[in-house]
């Protein structure tokens, strides 16, 4: 069909459009060897933030998290957990069922977060956080027991206790005064204070990456990887404490939250970067900041995709070369409809004329190719940086060939028609001597947290039980 259309190009000859089309779209595809490239960049990246010296400067920060091991399958309880991170925040609460190995969502309760709450002040996020939870607590009859609270914060923390956490940036659309460089957890429970009408048990901060790798853990105990490719993308991995120089300690393993979604804030993916990429990136609330994570999440996807189309437009290869007031409209193009075009040609259809463009055949299958050439870079980026990991943790071990299971979560994976096969068959390629499998998580950020309460209160008691 693309074939079928010929028009005048710049020079005045007439070539095919899609070969015009082409030369617009050739920047997003990245071969094999360049995504091994970016992978040989994180890996030193990846050293870079495990230093003690140099994670000061690290764009990847590869933060430790103070979890200290998996589930073993032998926790169980009931807890509360809170999960922050898009644009809504969800209470539950959960119970960790020993016997079957399996872990109940109680209840759970939504409460919007308000685009003036994510722009406002801290004070008037946690009240808002601790108003939420005591309406919650009434309505499961919970107030007056304090049970122990998972609380899932999915923005970069310098960890320095498991419930200890330094809020480095905000990102994803956050930007509430006062929280940057202050103890989420202190900040929560003040909250509560100022409340004083009940109160919480132990708190473990997590971040969803590792929700998701505890909650899959529990089912599948070689899970030692959690990704997330939702909003934002990032994900964490069990490195050997030996390498984490920055805890003290040289035994056992600790979880890293990697934050790749910071990979080359220090200019290192320049060469990749497309002129959409910087265009999306200077128009953000936080530029500079998060440049891996803006050519691959759910955040930012459609934009690009609009960036593309407008700009094919502008060139008169779409819709006559006459933009709709929706596609001029910033955001106006959400990344769910990449999945919905990308899923059928009705579909696309549908989606344009939704925006008020004037389509023909031709124009609604070069669309499904902005669509499908923009989720393919962003699942060969994810593939590149998630092999990195893979095989980290395979020369960590010292081994020939490593099995391991990545716990995964996220609207961008779990709805986009071929993202998940497209990452998997990159993956394969890109780390050749691992076996990765992959397990959707479950509500990894809400059960998952209560896990990681669960698994360090296990510790706890094995700690005190060796010392008696
Ligand atoms: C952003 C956050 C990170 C989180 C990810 C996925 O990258 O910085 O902490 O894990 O989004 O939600």
């Amino acid at each position: 069909i693309l074939s079928s259309r010929v028009q005048p190009d710049p020079s005045g000859s007439e070539t095919c459009v899609c070969l015009q089309v082409e030369k617009h779209l050739e920047p997003f595809r990245l071969s094999l060897e360049k995504l091994q490239d970016v992978s040989a960049r994180l890996r030193k990246d990846m050293l870079r933030g495990l230093g003690k010296h140099a994670h000061h400067r690290a764009a990847v920060k590869m933060l430790p998290t103070f979890v200290r091991a998996t589930p073993d399958g032998t926790e169980k309880g009931d807890f509360l957990a809170l999960d922050l991170g898009g644009t809504n925040f969800r209470v539950l609460h959960v119970r960790v069922l020993e016997e079957e190995q399996r872990v109940l969502k109680m209840d759970s309760q939504i409460c919007a977060i308000p685009q003036e709450i994510m722009l406002g002040t801290g004070e008037k996020l946690f009240d808002h956080i601790a108003a939420c939870l005591a309406e919650f607590l009434d309505s499961q009859k919970l107030r007056g027991q304090t049970l122990p609270l998972g609380f899932t914060f999915s923005f970069p923390c310098e960890q320095k206790e498991i419930d200890k956490s330094i809020l480095i940036r905000w990102t994803k659309g956050f930007n509430c005064s006062g929280v940057e460089g202050e103890d989420v957890v202190r900040l929560l429970k003040e909250a509560i204070h100022r409340r004083g009408d009940y109160d919480i048990g132990s708190v473990a901060m997590v971040n969803d990456t590792v929700g998701t790798m505890m909650s899959c853990g529990y089912r599948d105990q070689s899970c030692e990887i959690g990704m997330i490719i939702g909003t934002g993308t990032n994900a964490c991995y069990m490195e050997e404490m030996k390498n984490v120089k920055r805890v003290e300690g040289e035994d056992g393993r600790m979880c890293i939250n990697t934050e790749w979604g910071g990979f080359g804030d220090d200019g290192s993916l320049k060469d990749i970067l497309t002129e959409f990429d910087e265009e999306v990136d200077k128009t953000s609330i936080n530029p500079g900041v998060h440049t891996f994570e803006k050519m691959i999440s759910g955040m930012y996807l459609g934009e690009i995709v609009r960036l593309v189309l407008l700009k094919l437009t502008e060139e008169k290869l779409l819709f006559k070369g006459c933009p709709s007031e929706a596609l001029l409209t910033p955001g106006s193009f959400e990344t769910k409809f990449i999945s919905e075009i990308e899923d059928g040609l009705e579909n696309a259809k549908k989606i344009l004329t939704k925006l008020a463009l004037d389509w023909d055949l031709v124009d609604a299958c070069v669309a499904r190719l902005v669509c499908d050439t923009v989720s393919s870079r962003s699942a060969r980026l994810c593939a590149a940086a998630l092999a990195t990991i893979a095989n980290r943790i395979r020369t960590n071990r010292g081994l020939d060939h490593l099995k391991t299971t990545v716990g995964v979560d996220g609207t961008v994976y779990r709805k986009h028609p071929n993202f998940s096969d497209e990452l998997q068959a990159a993956v394969r390629l890109l780390a050749p001597k691992c076996d990765v499998s992959f397990l959707i998580s479950e509500d990894g950020s809400g059960k998952g947290a209560a896990m990681v309460t669960a698994v360090a209160q296990r510790l706890a008691l094995h700690c005190m039980l060796n010392f008696l």
